[in-house]
């Protein structure tokens, strides 16, 4: 039996190296197995609980959709599409708001992570809380449960998204009879967590992201401006090390056994920088040339997302159909 795998990428930053080993990188190996068929959008309305401005969305958006063709996604095995050319996902958000208890909602970390800010702050609870953030879990729910999802592959922090979306599923399919799959998040713990310039996990709330595809010399000057401990050329260096972690990403098991010892030997830190930069760069070059390609050639990303959505709003279609008639609405 083929299952459905759904994924959603949120346009809110430059796609960097952590989005590129922690999501894109095994969603795209998943989506080569015969046995899924994959679903992979861009979930720009969630973005708007952060986004700031048209420009940066519409921008966004491209670079995420040229990020997935770049890092290789078959459009024609993976459907690419863009939630908000779905509208029935939004008619579908609204409904299963009427099933998800407020109290569920409070639960949610995003949330509960303002609220509590504003306590310590000791302001209002919901001071800079708007309806988008606290609904953020209902219409991911609508995301997915509208396509009949099996799986949803995410990242640890999504995980009680995915456990509100299964909530509401239950409620929906016990109130008004088995409509919807119920969905199960796949959370690799063998996918790598990488860790950003700063040794944190890399993320842009930390403001310690390498971009997956930014210039050569961009990269250059960030490799070159990783923090490292204070040991001499010819004191054997720390493998703990962020360089050696990224090494490890980019390299062959060959290079990193080849590297381990350099580093036991003594390379200074700017030569394993020049050795890390030539390891990445050498990674990173075929995609960004492809990256660049369709950045400059937006209306074969157009068509290849219009291709999608249009696939995909077909299935949607035929889910709120059902919906509808589950819920009376004829
Ligand atoms: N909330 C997810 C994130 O921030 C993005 C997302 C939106 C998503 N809808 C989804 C992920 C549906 C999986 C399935 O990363």
């Amino acid at each position: 039996m083929i299952k459905t795998v759904i994924t959603g990428i949120k346009p809110t930053g430059h796609p960097h190296i952590g989005n590129y080993f922690g999501a894109i990188k095994p969603a795209i190996e998943m989506s080569k197995k015969s046995d899924y068929a994959c679903f992979y959008f861009i979930a720009d309305y969630h973005s708007l609980t952060t986004t700031q401005g048209a420009k940066e969305l519409t921008d966004l958006s491209y670079e995420v959709a040229c990020t997935w063709l770049a890092c290789g996604l078959d459009p024609s095995k993976v459907l690419l599409y863009k939630q908000s050319d779905i509208p029935e996902i939004f008619e579908l958000s609204w409904i299963l708001s009427n099933l998800a208890p407020k109290g569920l909602l409070n639960r949610a970390h995003a949330y509960k992570a303002m609220v509590e800010k504003n306590r310590e702050d000791k302001v209002d609870d919901d001071f800079n809380v708007n309806m988008g953030l606290f609904c953020y879990p209902i219409l991911m729910a609508a995301d997915i449960l509208i396509m009949n999802a099996e799986y949803v592959p995410v990242g640890l922090d999504q995980k009680q998204h995915v456990e509100i979306a299964r909530d509401i599923c239950n409620y929906f399919n016990k109130k008004y009879g088995e409509t919807f799959v119920m969905p199960t998040a796949i959370i690799d713990r063998n996918v790598s967590t990488v860790l950003g310039t700063d040794g944190r996990k890399m993320s842009k709330s930390y403001n310690n992201e390498i971009p997956l595809f930014c210039d050569r010399t961009v990269l250059e000057k960030k490799i070159r401006g990783l923090k490292t401990d204070s040991s001499l050329p010819n004191e054997p260096k720390d493998t703990n090390s962020t360089i050696f972690e990224f090494y490890k990403l980019f390299a062959t098991r060959q290079q990193v056994e080849i590297m381990q010892k350099k580093f036991e030997e003594g390379i200074s830190w700017a030569d394993a920088k020049s050795e890390l930069f030539r390891v990445m760069d050498a990674y990173i070059s075929p995609m960004r040339e492809k990256y660049n390609y369709y950045m400059s050639h937006k209306d074969e990303v157009d068509s290849i997302i219009s291709e999608g959505s249009k696939k995909a709003r077909e299935l949607a279609k035929l889910t709120i159909t059902k919906v509808r008639n589950a819920i009376g609405v004829v």
